[in-house]
């Protein structure tokens, strides 16, 4: 059993580094455009036989890079890694590394990618092809690896897999709910014995919000764009999943108001401190509420799928963390030595037992060690990531889950109908996807319009299977992947 590492998840340790920045707390926008202008300075000044590292610090998951990363060192003299921390939140920190890699910093050499970015790092030219370096790609989940890829060629490496659940409380109920309709009812028993809040979800205008109504659209049978690319905003289903997440806060008041303004933390915090009775979250959170020093809730939750109605069933959004080598890294081989070290077998384990975040191989899935580390047992969380449903896979993605956030946020807050919401979404995303349609040697836009770039490859490799080549065509074509 490997050693569980502590921190304080209330005020997680950030690291000493070149900047001061790393000092700042990132949370408010002012803070963070020093965050920017200090980091922006930091990222262009490597140095010689020293590594940097950037991604989150949430809870243990800083303790656990740390140890980590002084073992790659250990192993590998002359060497140095430095950890550079980014903002927990992924928008904030996807805005960081668009201004640094769009100004070709040579550092960090390693970063850690949300799922959805790698289509639009890749074509943009900010990060390396892997497949020189011949990645073991058949370990880990199909689905990540396929989420990985850019016109034919792997350009990241999954970390760890997230999936959205349902964690319920044991003292309040001997069921989790299997409709909306059953959550409804169980989350009002509660309120009316005492309990806050009935459910909390991540629903301030971020990219949190949209795995949340992702879940919600699923479990109603709904989508957010057809297999054939074309938007599927403009139906029952969507109009269902976005009334019921309003009728939560509006018409039955089982989810405080407040969500409209609360990240993954915030939910955190108020399901562990006891005041509501349903929490929608991703792994990382298990560990911590599970730890008696912090949580008023250890031992008296459980997780399960999120609810579905008869049409759908019960989905979780894929999510969770790559691993990327920077393009203008001076040391592309070593990088990538430590992008394969993150990912081997046993630190994989280890931030699973340390951080009970879920690993994206599947051959993990049959160890016993990791049955004593995950929420679920193993067998039931590959399950529940080989059912994951993914967000749409395109460059373009950050500016259609922007233009999903305003929409969504402008229902939820009831400065509009949820009809006439996704409405305006479905015609702004079918603007964006018609304006930015790439074909092979066209330009991409970056996500964040900072950069156009030519997104042909230099040498354009066949590509490898008759799955590869699906990939590779609906890819080109900006289209969302089956
Ligand atoms: C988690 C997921 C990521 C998602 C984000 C939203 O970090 O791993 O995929 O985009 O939450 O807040």
């Amino acid at each position: 059993m490997l050693r569980r590492l502590h921190s304080s998840p209330r005020s997680p340790r950030r690291e000493p580094g070149c900047c001061t920045h790393k000092r700042l707390r990132p949370r408010w926008r002012s803070r963070l455009l020093l965050l920017l202008a200090a980091t922006a300075t930091c990222a262009e000044s490597p140095r010689e036989n020293v590594l940097t590292v950037s991604g989150s610090a949430l809870g243990t998951e800083a303790e656990v890079l740390r140890t980590q990363v002084a073992r790659f060192a250990a192993q590998h003299p002359g060497w140095e890694v430095e950890i550079r921390v980014t903002p927990d939140a992924a928008d904030q920190r996807h805005q960081l590394y668009v201004q640094w890699l769009n100004a070709h910093a040579e550092s960090p050499d390693i970063l850690q990618l949300d799922v959805v970015w790698t289509p639009e790092f890749a074509a943009a030219g900010w990060i390396l092809p892997l497949d020189a370096f011949e990645p073991p790609v058949d370990s880990f989940f199909d689905a990540s690896i396929a989420a990985n890829h850019w016109n034919g060629r792997l350009y990241a490496l999954p970390w760890f897999v997230d999936v959205g659940m349902l964690y319920w409380r044991t003292d309040l109920m001997s069921d989790p709910p299997a409709t909306f309709d059953q959550l409804t009812a169980a989350a009002a028993d509660a309120q009316a014995a005492g309990v806050v809040y009935g459910i909390v979800w991540q629903g301030a205008r971020y990219e949190g919000l949209v795995t949340v109504f992702l879940e919600f659209l699923s479990g109603m049978g709904g989508r957010i764009l057809n297999e054939d690319g074309s938007v599927a905003l403009e139906s029952e289903e969507a109009r269902r999943a976005l009334t019921a997440m309003r009728d939560q806060i509006f018409r039955d008041g089982i989810a405080p108001e407040a969500v409209l303004t609360w990240q993954e933390e915030q939910t955190r915090f108020a399901f562990q401190n006891g005041r509501a009775a349903f929490l929608r979250n991703w792994p990382y959170a298990y560990a911590l509420m599970s730890d008696s020093s912090e949580s008023e809730v250890a031992g008296l939750f459980r997780v399960a799928p999120m609810p579905a109605s008869p049409a759908g069933e019960p989905s979780a959004t894929l999510g969770g963390a790559q691993l990327a080598v920077n393009a203008h890294s001076r040391n592309p081989e070593m990088a990538y030595a430590l992008v394969a070290f993150l990912t081997q077998r046993e630190q994989m384990l280890e931030r699973a037992q340390v951080v009970g975040q879920f690993p994206s191989r599947h051959a993990l899935y049959d160890s016993a060690e990791l049955a004593q580390a995950l929420a679920i047992p193993p067998a039931q969380a590959r399950a529940v990531i080989e059912r994951a449903v993914p967000r749409p896979v395109t460059p373009v993605y950050t500016e259609l889950s922007a233009i999903l956030q305003i929409h969504l946020h402008r229902a939820l807050t009831r400065q509009q109908e949820p009809d006439a919401a996704l409405g305006a979404a479905a015609r702004e995303i079918r603007a964006l996807l018609e304006r930015t349609r790439l074909t092979p040697g066209e330009p991409a836009a970056s996500a964040a319009g900072a950069a156009k770039t030519d997104v042909r490859p230099a040498e354009e490799p066949p590509p490898a299977s008759a799955a590869d080549t699906a990939l590779h065509a609906s890819r080109v074509a900006g289209e969302a992947l089956p």
